[in-house]
């Protein structure tokens, strides 16, 4: 149990009136002893001389800087890192596992964006809603009632890889609709959802969804030779890292018009101004916003100061990252 601990903020000052609004401020202030005008961006801050040494909890969020030795060093009291974003991967270095330090991320608050950009993005796709548009806007007409047969989402099937937070909350959503799902996931499985391997998934399914984590194993799984498995006509969804998918490669396919994608993150990030994904009718491209934005990110700020209150009264954090998850995470 922690009685109203020091607190302080590091991160980009910039998002903190997004993260915590004014209630939540309040709520804040209630909970803990913290300076809510001062946000450390940088740990050598001289206003942070007479804090450091008494804090015992950061609520961190994009922006800030590394906690390593230094700044363990320099906070002897520090308990705990409450991260008010996705990832503590470049955030959370070998000290703090070392020390022990609780730390907790928001990235189930921030799933719920992504799941539903992913969700709205399946249920267009299926509907053809992308390359109808791109038909209406270039031939400037239409004739009512003319049905491709390729149209609509009634057992349309859909392949999720990575039975991530995100991935698994897909699931959830698109569970009422008369869709075929089916899992492609090494390591977790989801009851009642149809498991089956890269191949056999990106063969059997006319949507993929990706959403599993950047990391050595994972590095263009979406390459040439798997892009080709996939049924003429399918989509390919990626809110997850452009390092999955080998671009080159996407391209060569997209031009042939065989496959369409819905890319919200792309390899490099953002794409060079000449890059045929900008021209492609079959690939629509947002610029990486299915996470948290603007509004949603309140809710991230939300689950820190739930989890600064079981923090408070000794009970286990809801989402503590433990060091030896980070290899199969996002
Ligand atoms: N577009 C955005 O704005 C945005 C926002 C948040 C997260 N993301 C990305 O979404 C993805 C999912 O994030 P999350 O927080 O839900 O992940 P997570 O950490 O909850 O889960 C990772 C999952 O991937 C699985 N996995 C690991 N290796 C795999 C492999 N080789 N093949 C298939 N599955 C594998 C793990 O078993 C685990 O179930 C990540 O790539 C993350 O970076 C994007």
């Amino acid at each position: 149990m922690l009685h109203r601990p020091k607190a302080l903020f590091a991160m980009r000052a910039e998002h903190l009136a997004m993260l915590f609004p004014a209630a939540a401020m309040e709520r804040l202030r209630g909970l803990a002893d913290i300076d809510v005008s001062l946000v450390a961006e940088r740990f050598d801050d001289p206003r942070l001389a007479e804090v450091l040494p008494r804090v015992d909890v950061l609520i961190t969020g994009w922006g800030c800087p590394p906690l390593d030795e230094h700044l363990l060093a320099a906070a002897p009291r520090l308990r705990a890192a409450l991260h008010s974003a996705g990832s503590v991967k470049g955030l959370v270095g070998a000290a703090c596992w070392e020390r022990g330090l609780l730390v907790s991320s928001a990235a189930d608050a921030n799933a719920v964006p992504v799941a539903e950009y992913t969700v709205g993005a399946v249920l267009l796709a299926g509907k053809g809603v992308f390359g109808l548009r791109e038909g209406y806007r270039r031939r400037r007409t239409f004739t009512l009632g003319e049905v491709q047969a390729t149209t609509g989402n009634y057992g349309r099937r859909v392949g999720i890889v990575g039975a991530s937070r995100i991935g698994r909350r897909v699931i959830d959503l698109l569970a009422p609709h008369d869709l075929e799902l089916c899992l492609y996931d090494p390591y977790t499985q989801v009851a009642g959802v149809r498991q089956a391997g890269l191949e056999e998934l990106l063969s059997s399914c006319d949507i993929v969804s990706l959403h599993a984590p950047a990391n050595d194993e994972t590095l263009h799984m979406i390459d040439r030779d798997r892009l080709a498995l996939m049924p003429d006509g399918a989509v390919l969804v990626n809110t997850a890292r452009g390092s999955l998918v080998d671009t080159d490669a996407l391209v060569a396919e997209l031009r042939t018009g065989r496959l369409s994608a819905v890319l919200d993150v792309t390899e490099p990030e953002p794409l060079p101004p000449d890059s045929p994904l900008f021209d492609l009718p079959n690939a629509f491209l947002t610029p990486h916003i299915a996470g948290s934005q603007g509004n949603e990110l309140a809710r991230m700020g939300a689950a820190v100061l739930d989890e600064l209150e079981r923090l408070i009264a000794g009970y286990p954090l809801a989402h503590q990252v433990h060091h030896d998850d980070l290899d199969r995470v996002a």
